[in-house]
């Protein structure tokens, strides 16, 4: 079964932008509320504040899921190995349980890097590797180029962005997907209907929100600073959406509201594009 499947991981706490007190008091919060699964990456400069607030922890490190993502910069032979090493180093790890691709390289021939995060896996320095930011083209390259298999493709994932090329890229590739900006950054909350259909399972907002997401079939993966939410983030394995709402939110979906495109990330590929292919 795939790593995000298994053991509470289908919920994922995402650790960016945290750092220091604000990283370890919301990641201690959300192992207490019985999240196993975190999210870092060397790009949020945070791996050194995860390994210390894990060592600070009381769960045992057989129980956790740590996923962290190589920055394109490292995707060189010279560099690849190295900077997953000083990743684990900065974790307190010895291997990472799923090492993914940040982005895919600017020059769109995504080969080379996923050859390096092979071998990676090869030498024991991930237990799952798999890739973030992958156009449904390059899913396909990847499923033909790795022998490996890749756990998951972790895109923008909410109501209120289409993602239907992507979920199909991920039925015809057999990479499972995983989300982030899964409550796009709090913008679903502008919309009445997910409190609406709230209301009728006794749930907020954002538990529809993130209920839609793992009816998808996709791994969420989210961030809170606040208990509160955190817990209700949690909290959402104990209910099902009718196929009445779901068709609901799925309207919502043409909106296209997307957070992380080449606005916010100059190296973002040409999302557009890529859909229409
Ligand atoms: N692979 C990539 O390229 C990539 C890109 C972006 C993010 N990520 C990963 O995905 C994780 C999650 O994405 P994200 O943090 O960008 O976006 P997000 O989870 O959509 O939004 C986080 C924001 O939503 C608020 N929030 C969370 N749960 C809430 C709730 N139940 N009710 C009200 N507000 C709530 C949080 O505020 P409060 O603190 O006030 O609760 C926080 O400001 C990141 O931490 C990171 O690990 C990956």
């Amino acid at each position: 079964m795939n790593i995000y499947f298994q053991n509470a991981c289908e919920r994922s706490f995402g650790t960016y932008p945290l750092k220091g007190e604000e990283l370890a008091n919301a990641l201690h919060t959300a192992l207490d509320v019985g999240y196993r699964a975190i999210d870092t990456a060397q790009m949020y400069e945070n791996e050194a504040d995860v390994g210390d607030a894990l060592r600070g922890a009381a769960v045992p490190r057989s129980q956790l899921c740590i996923t962290t993502k190589v920055h394109p910069d490292n995707f060189t032979v010279e560099r690849f190995m190295p900077s997953v090493e000083e990743s684990l180093k900065r974790l307190r790890i010895d291997q990472a349980d799923v090492l993914l691709l940040h982005w895919p390289p600017t020059d769109g021939n995504v080969v080379p890097s996923l050859k390096l995060l092979e071998k990676a896996a090869q030498a024991g320095l991930a237990r799952h590797i798999g890739v973030s930011n992958y156009t449904p083209a390059m899913m396909e390259t990847a499923r033909a180029t790795l022998d490996t298999p890749i756990v998951t493709n972790q895109v923008e994932f909410h109501p209120l962005l289409d993602q239907q090329a992507m979920l199909r890229a991920a039925t015809r590739t057999g990479i499972p997907l995983s989300s982030y900006c899964s409550v796009a950054r709090g913008e679903v909350f502008k919309h009445r209907i997910f409190d609406d259909i709230g209301k009728t399972y006794g749930r907020t907002a954002a538990q529809v929100v993130l209920r839609w997401i793992l009816q998808k079939g996709v791994a969420i993966n989210t961030m809170s600073t606040k208990r509160a939410n955190i817990e209700a983030n949690f909290q959402v394995m104990d209910f099902t959406l009718s196929s009445v709402d779901m068709d609901r939110i799925d309207a919502m979906t043409k909106t296209g509201y997307r957070i992380v495109d080449k606005r916010l990330v100059p190296w973002s590929p040409d999302w557009d594009a890529a859909a229409a292919t």
